[in-house]
């Protein structure tokens, strides 16, 4: 079982884990790496700065209709939340009990409205309105199809509207390479650091790909910012709770390497 699937339950015992991965479910940003102290608290500083990043990112403002799909525990609707007044958020994801702490633990304040909603981010229900914003943090690999998330979102958002994906992409220098690593190796790794009830099949790609998603489904590749040096701290920490947690040295490292090299690299993608 994955250390995701058990954390539910470990919050309750163990209040720095809880600190750490209760909101987000994310890698950590960190402005300058070099100051990172690889503790769960550090950690979850920086994974909130993450969110706060791909806020800034999208230049979010009062009063506009958020859509995060696989919202996890809902950490970037409650930063939002916080944040900004008037906004309409909907989290969406495909694991009931992530949506069910998200719904006891974030309260809509500053007139805001929040609906989280349990479902599929490829099959997504029927929104009363069209959004400004989709974001997808660092869930959209473990998803059944990109383009058919690509589509769904399509249809939800307004002609303005943004697509906010994080991801990590793949340095088309070893796609070949990669479809195998990804098949023996990295599948484990995520399945096993995020537990079942995340993922249990992963796809990673390059923006190449993106490029082409985008094009048969009606959105532009604005804007890809690379911050793979900023995330680098988070491994130290993540790494630490593989070993311990599932005994998985190789797996734990493998994708740490990969990215140091840049062969994979952490960004953020802005669609139009
Ligand atoms: C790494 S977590 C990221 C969670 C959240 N975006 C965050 O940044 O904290 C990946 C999330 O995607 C969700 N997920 C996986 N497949 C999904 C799907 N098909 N539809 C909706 N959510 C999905 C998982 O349950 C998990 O919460």
């Amino acid at each position: 079982m994955g250390y995701f699937d058990t954390l539910i339950d470990k919050f309750a015992k163990d209040q720095e884990l809880e600190q750490a991965f209760g909101k987000h479910i994310h890698w950590g940003y960190w402005e300058i790496p070099s100051t990172a102290i690889g503790t769960l608290t550090d950690f979850a500083i920086a994974a909130n700065n993450l969110s706060q990043l791909v806020i800034q990112t999208a230049q979010i403002t009062d009063g506009v209709t958020i859509l995060d799909a696989g919202c996890g525990f809902g950490g970037t609707i409650s930063l939002l939340n916080e944040s900004f007044s008037n906004l309409n958020l909907s989290g969406v994801n495909i694991d009931n009990a992530q949506v069910e702490r998200a719904r006891e633990v974030i309260k809509p304040q500053n007139n805001n409205n929040i609906q989280f909603i349990n479902a599929d981010a490829c099959d997504l229900p029927d929104f009363r309105e069209s959004f400004d914003y989709a974001i997808a943090l660092e869930c959209i690999f473990a998803f059944p199809s990109r383009k058919i998330f690509f589509q769904q979102v399509r249809k939800n958002l307004k002609s303005s509207g943004r697509l906010i994906i994080v991801d990590f992409i793949i340095n088309p220098q070893i796609s070949q390479f990669w479809s195998w690593f990804e098949i023996k190796i990295l599948s484990r790794l995520i399945t096993d650091t995020y537990g079942s009830k995340a993922t249990n099949l992963v796809k990673f790609i390059g923006i190449k790909e993106y490029e082409k998603v985008a094009n048969q489904t009606g959105f532009k590749l604005e804007k890809v910012i690379d911050i793979n040096k900023n995330v680098q701290p988070t491994y130290r920490v993540i790494n630490k709770l593989i070993v311990d947690n599932f005994n998985d040295w190789i797996t734990a490292k493998g994708l740490e390497i990969f990215s140091q090299f840049n062969l994979i690299n952490y960004q953020i993608l802005i669609f139009q």
